[in-house]
């Protein structure tokens, strides 16, 4: 079965496509972000599978990849266009190659015009493609610097895209409205630059007419991405916490290692955010853990050190994770939830106070 997620990022309005066969596990990411590699690594993990390689659509403008990133987190490969000018990828495609996950694949077409080394991707059975900077919904990439040629989008998107079913779906790489997919057939009858009775001039002179501000990011944006993401914008922020052994979740939460806080009880403060019953009830608590419960956090948050790590505790991990939600709004930067709570803590057997169980 195919695993299909769109992701998003906010600063850059860019999608990013997870794509994966479930019965091998392969999985591959269209046009990763640099500030979301974390994320991505996160949810690849909680889904079981394995990054084969990040897949360009071409050299972005307004954000770095995460192409480089990744490759360094998971040992993926990046897949660029051969036309794309990229230094540094693994593999460089061309119009009629296939990107293969699994038993599914990506068919590689070339669509320049946005750039000249813009490529679509077409899922094997021609349901979904992934359009980049080509054809966006209702809309299409600027062509007004990066090698843009209107004539060239004009041709490849009546060519390489119009062609395809009326139903298969297209995702874009932006979107700036919020919208999410369209459809050839609606594209070919709605897009009001080069659908219905358009023709190549018309388009040709809309796109000069178009009077864009320059992009905020390219002047970083281009140079990294033309390193497919080496010289990224700001090594520092993928900096992993050290204090302990951490993982982050798909949900935003980091999560301590149960057996390291067991071994390091004295090295953190922990907090457990449970009710005064529950804190002093069967199933007991880790020993130098100190009440506040969830509700008083907010207030009490400054009864904590600032200089010692903080990982918190509740019965299952729910109200815990909150709690470091709470604690990262009052300043506290070192903080970690015990994923589980007591419950996995028990199940774990690991040392408590005060149990009857
Ligand atoms: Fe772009």
């Amino acid at each position: 079965m195919l695993i299909f997620r769109q992701l998003f990022d906010q600063q850059s309005s860019t999608y990013t496509y997870l794509l994966a066969d479930s019965t091998t596990g392969e999985a591959v990411l269209v046009d990763p972000v640099f500030e979301q590699v974390r994320r991505e690594i996160a949810l690849l993990g909680e889904l079981g599978l394995r990054l084969l390689y990040t897949i360009d659509t071409h050299v972005h403008a307004d954000h770095v990849t995460g192409a480089w990133m990744l490759k360094r987190r998971t040992g993926s490969q990046i897949a660029m266009s051969a036309a794309s000018g990229a230094e540094g990828a693994s593999r460089y495609l061309n119009h009629g190659d296939r990107c293969e996950f699994g038993t599914r694949y990506l068919g590689v077409r070339a669509t320049p015009g946005h750039t000249n080394g813009c490529i679509s991707l077409v899922l094997d059975d021609e349901t979904m493609a992934f359009t980049g900077d080509c054809l966006l919904i209702r809309g299409t990439g600027r062509t007004d610097f990066q090698h843009g040629d209107p004539r060239a989008m004009f041709r490849a998107v009546h060519e390489q895209i119009f062609t395809l079913p009326e139903t298969c779906l297209l995702f874009p790489a932006h979107d700036y409205r919020g919208l999410t997919v369209t459809s050839v057939g609606e594209e070919r009858r709605f897009n009001p630059r080069l659908g219905g009775e358009l023709c190549e001039d018309d388009f040709a002179g809309y796109m000069t007419n178009l009077r864009l501000p320059h992009p905020k990011q390219i002047d970083v944006a281009v140079p990294a991405n033309l390193t497919c993401g080496v010289a990224a914008s700001d090594p520092t922020q993928m900096a992993e916490p050290d204090w302990a052994p951490l993982t982050y979740n798909f949900a935003g939460i980091w999560e301590i290692n149960p057996q390291w806080l067991e071994e390091n009880l004295r090295s953190v403060q922990i907090v457990d955010v449970r009710e005064p019953d529950e804190f002093d009830g069967p199933l007991g608590r880790i020993p130098e853990a100190r009440l506040i419960s969830l509700g008083e956090l907010a207030k009490r948050a400054g009864e904590l050190a600032q200089e010692r790590p903080i990982v918190t505790v509740c019965r299952a991990g729910g109200r815990s994770a909150q709690a470091t939600v709470i604690l990262r709004q009052s300043g506290f930067e070192a903080v970690a939830n015990l994923a589980g709570g007591m419950l996995r803590w028990r199940a774990e057997g690991r040392v408590v106070e005060n149990g009857s169980m």
